[in-house]
C-alpha cells in the first residue's frame, strides 16, 4: 500500500488549476495530477498566457504532469521544451483523446492505429526533449489490436510510464473497461503502466490492485467527483468522516470564489460551476428538482443561495454513494 500513487486524471473543463488547488486543499488523497491537455501552436513563440493553468505558481498544492495534445513533432518539442524550462520533469503525450473532432484528424486516440507514424514522432522528439516523457493512451481507435501492436514498437523509447486507459476512442467513456485486454498489455511491455478507468468504489480499487499486482500507479477522473473522498479512503483505508457533506458544501464554497475571482464575467463562472454538477450531483438521492433549478438559476446569488439551500437542508446519501 505504502507504494501505491494516486493520481488525479486530467479532464478538460473541470479539472483546471483551480479545482486541482481547491481538491488538494479539501481532500487530498493524490500524489499528482495530469493536467487537462494543451494543443501545440506553430512557430517558436508561446506566450505565458497560453499556459496559465500550468503556471507553477497556480500549482503550488498538487504536483503536475503537463498534457500536450499533438500529432506534430517540432511543435511538440516547442512546447514540451517551454513546459520543462517552467520547471516539470515529464510531460504527457495525449494518445487516448476519443472526440472525432480530434481523433479523426489522427490526433489523440485516432493516432493510435499508425504505429509506424508514431514511431517516428517519438524518433523525432525524444532526443530534442529536455525532460521525460510519457503516454496516456486508449487500446485503440477503433479496435484493442492498436494497443498490442504499438506496445512492443515503443518498448525500446525511454518512456517514464504508459497510462492505459482499456477502451476504445469509439467507446468513448461508456461500455465496461475491459481487464483482459489491459492485462495482456502489461505483459507486451517493459514500462511501468498505471491503470485508469472506472476506479468507483474503494471495492473497486482493492480488486483492481490485487488483479494487478505488478500496477502502483492509479488514474481517477470522474469518480472523484462523484466522491472527492475516494482518493484518501483508498490512501488511508479508513472511511470514518462524518461532516461529508459539509465539507463538500465548503469545498464547493472555495472553488465558486476561486473561479469568482479568476475568469472573466458571471456567465463562465456559472457554465463552470454547472458542469461540475453533472457529477458532483451523482451521490445524493432525490435531487432532480434541486438540480434543475440550480441549473436553471441565471445569477451568481440566486445560485449560491439555491446550492447553499441543497447542501444544507435537502442533500442526503445513502451510505453506498459516499
Ligand atoms: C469531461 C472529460 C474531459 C477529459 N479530458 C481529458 C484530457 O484533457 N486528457 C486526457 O488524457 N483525458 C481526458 N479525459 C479522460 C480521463 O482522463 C479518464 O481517462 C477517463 O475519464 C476515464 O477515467 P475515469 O473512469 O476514472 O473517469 C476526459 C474525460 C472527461 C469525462
Amino acid at each position: 500500500m505504502s507504494q501505491t500513487r494516486l493520481y488525479m486524471a486530467p479532464m478538460k473543463g473541470l479539472t483546471d488549476h483551480l479545482f486541482r488547488g481547491a481538491f488538494a486543499d479539501h481532500f487530498g488523497g493524490f500524489d499528482l495530477a495530469v493536467a487537462p491537455f494543451i494543443t501545440t501552436k506553430q512557430g517558436p513563440h508561446i506566450k505565458r498566457k497560453y499556459v496559465k493553468d500550468l503556471l507553477p505558481e497556480n500549482n503550488d498544492r498538487l504536483p503536475v504532469v503537463p498534457q500536450i495534445l499533438s500529432k506534430t513533432a517540432v511543435d511538440f518539442i516547442v512546447l514540451a521544451n517551454y513546459l520543462y524550462d517552467m520547471g516539470y520533469d515529464t510531460v504527457n503525450w495525449n494518445l487516448g483523446c476519443p472526440s472525432p473532432m480530434v481523433a479523426n484528424k489522427q490526433r489523440g486516440s485516432g493516432m493510435l492505429p499508425f504505429t509506424g507514424r508514431i514511431q517516428s514522432f517519438l524518433d523525432t522528439v525524444i532526443p530534442e526533449l529536455r525532460g521525460s516523457l510519457s503516454i496516456k493512451m486508449r487500446l485503440g481507435w477503433k479496435e484493442k489490436r492498436d494497443i498490442f501492436r504499438l506496445l512492443p514498437a515503443i518498448d525500446p523509447y525511454p518512456l517514464a510510464e504508459i497510462i492505459i486507459h482499456p477502451r476504445t476512442g469509439l467507446q468513448r467513456y461508456e461500455g465496461p473497461v475491459d481487464l483482459e485486454a489491459f492485462e495482456a498489455c502489461l505483459a507486451m511491455t517493459r514500462h511501468d503502466v498505471v491503470y485508469n478507468g472506472d476506479i468507483r468504489t474503494v471495492g473497486d480499487f482493492r480488486r483492481l490492485s490485487r488483479r494487478f499486482d505488478g500496477v502502483q500507479a492509479w488514474m481517477i477522473g470522474r469518480w472523484c467527483l462523484v466522491d472527492p473522498f475516494l482518493p484518501g479512503h483508498i490512501r488511508t483505508g479508513t472511511d470514518d468522516i462524518v461532516d461529508k457533506i459539509q465539507r463538500m458544501q465548503r469545498f464547493h464554497e472555495t472553488l465558486f470564489e476561486a473561479y469568482h475571482r479568476g475568469l472573466d464575467g458571471s456567465a463562465h463562472v456559472m457554465n463552470k460551476m454547472k458542469g461540475l454538477w453533472r457529477y458532483l450531483s451523482l451521490p445524493f438521492e432525490n435531487c432532480k428538482k434541486a438540480m434543475k433549478e440550480i441549473t436553471k438559476s441565471r445569477r451568481p446569488d440566486q445560485y449560491l443561495e439555491r446550492v447553499n439551500r441543497f447542501f444544507e437542508t435537502e442533500a442526503t446519501v445513502s451510505k453506498d454513494n459516499l
